[in-house]
């Protein structure tokens, strides 16, 4: 008993005193990676100043509630084959903002190899598992692989630009996922730029989402895709989301909401797309289909596809491969679609639907 207390007397006057050590708690400008761990333990304001990052190293921000952190100059990350991903945020009502000016440099380029995922080694980017959380103002530049991973409770990112556009050269970038929602609730992303090679924005799970503002170049779409979980309805859900106020350029395809076969059973619920603006799209302009993976196979309405509305959706394509619209659902897995003011042209084939939306004419 004796001996308890003197060890808790012991271990609180250390903690004590090292807290008081003069400068111990006051500098929190992190300028090395080795600064990282006590920093985030005792700060409330960090900055991260033209931090490198070493190859192999998650920047692990797990921060004290209320927690903020500006990012300085360049974040620069070294290369390793691994899995990352390279930052990681953890924390409740945390707010990051990147200074003028700044960047998060992924150094993609050392990585790719025109193969993407199927090839392992290239590490995921960021992050964010936050309760609480707005993120402002943050420059991604040349992502591995995935970009953005978001598994986040009431949390806002605004005015982020992702910058692939490196990956193009040679078809090199590749799998270089800007904003992936793994789960979600309560999410915003909001006037923020893309320019990649695959999902410009990727749901997977969650409910009451707004993505609004967004500029994607050469990505393949603002996209829902469910299905990943073999066991849990609950994770094969998507729910009351808006995409909305948004530019597509040059890519693959506009729109995609894809359910997987070899999923469990799922759902997607209430889900708008409003004035989306196309440019130089190459596949579909919206492509709605319940046999992903394969593409071709019978689809399989083990995730119906519920008020699904779109208004507003215009644009054009370009090549041979173009089509405006495809939809490909199970028998009585697609219900009550409405649609309005769909019209996309220059397509070299024309729009083919297994279920037709009130509203449009396939
Ligand atoms: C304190 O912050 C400065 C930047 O203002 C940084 O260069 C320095 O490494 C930090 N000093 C210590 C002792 O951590
Ligand atoms: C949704 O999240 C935002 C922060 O991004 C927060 O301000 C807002 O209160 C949340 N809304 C609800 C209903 O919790
Ligand atoms: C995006 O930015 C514009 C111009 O600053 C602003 O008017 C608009 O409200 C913003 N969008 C959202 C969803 O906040
Ligand atoms: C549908 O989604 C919108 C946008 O998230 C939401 O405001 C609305 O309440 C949802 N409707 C239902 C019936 O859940
Ligand atoms: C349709 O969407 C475009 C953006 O793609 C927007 O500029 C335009 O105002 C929208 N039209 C209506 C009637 O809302
Ligand atoms: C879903 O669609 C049905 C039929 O059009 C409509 O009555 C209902 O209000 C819609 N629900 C939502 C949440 O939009």
């Amino acid at each position: 008993m004796n001996a308890l207390i003197g060890i808790l007397l012991v271990s609180a006057s250390t903690a004590l005193s090292f807290s008081l050590k003069p400068g111990a708690s006051t500098n929190c400008t992190i300028t090395e990676i080795s600064q990282v761990a006590s920093t985030v333990k005792s700060c409330q304001d960090i900055v991260i100043s033209n931090l490198v990052v070493p190859g192999g190293q998650i920047l692990e921000l797990d921060l004290l509630p209320g927690a903020r952190v500006t990012f300085e100059g360049t974040t620069k990350f070294e290369y390793f084959y691994w899995a990352g991903p390279l930052i990681r945020v953890r924390g409740e009502n945390v707010h990051f903002q990147g200074a003028k000016g700044s960047v998060l440099d992924g150094q993609g380029a050392l990585w790719w190899d025109s193969k993407g995922g199927a090839v392992p080694g290239k590490p995921y980017m960021f992050e964010i598992d936050v309760t609480g959380g707005l993120f402002e103002d943050i420059f991604l530049l040349n992502c591995p692989h995935h970009c953005v991973i978001i598994s986040s409770t009431d949390l806002t990112l605004d005015r982020w630009t992702v910058d692939v556009s490196e990956g193009n050269k040679n078809n090199l970038g590749h799998n270089t996922d800007g904003f992936d929602i793994i789960y979600g609730q309560n999410v915003t992303i909001k006037n923020s730029t893309v320019s990649n090679q695959d999902d410009c924005v990727a749901i997977n799970r969650g409910q009451d989402m707004l993505i609004s503002g967004m500029d994607c170049t050469g990505s393949h779409g603002l996209s829902i895709s469910v299905g990943f979980s073999k066991h849990s309805f609950l994770h094969n859900r998507v729910a009351n989301v808006v995409i909305e106020n948004s530019v597509l350029r040059d890519g693959d395809n506009g729109i995609h909401v894809k359910t997987h076969t070899d999923g469990y059973l799922g759902e997607i619920r209430n889900i708008t797309y409003r004035n989306i603006r196309m440019s130089g799209i190459r596949r579909f302009g919206a492509q709605i289909q319940q046999n992903y993976p394969s593409g071709s196979g019978p689809p399989v309405g083990n995730i119906p596809i519920t008020n699904l509305t779109f208004s507003n959706i215009t644009g054009t394509m370009s090549g041979k491969n173009s089509m405006p619209v495809e939809i490909t659902c199970a028998e009585n897995a697609c219900i009550d679609w409405s649609w309005s003011d769909v019209s996309i042209t220059h397509a070299a084939k024309r729009s083919t639907c297994s279920y037709v939306p009130k509203g449009f004419n396939c």
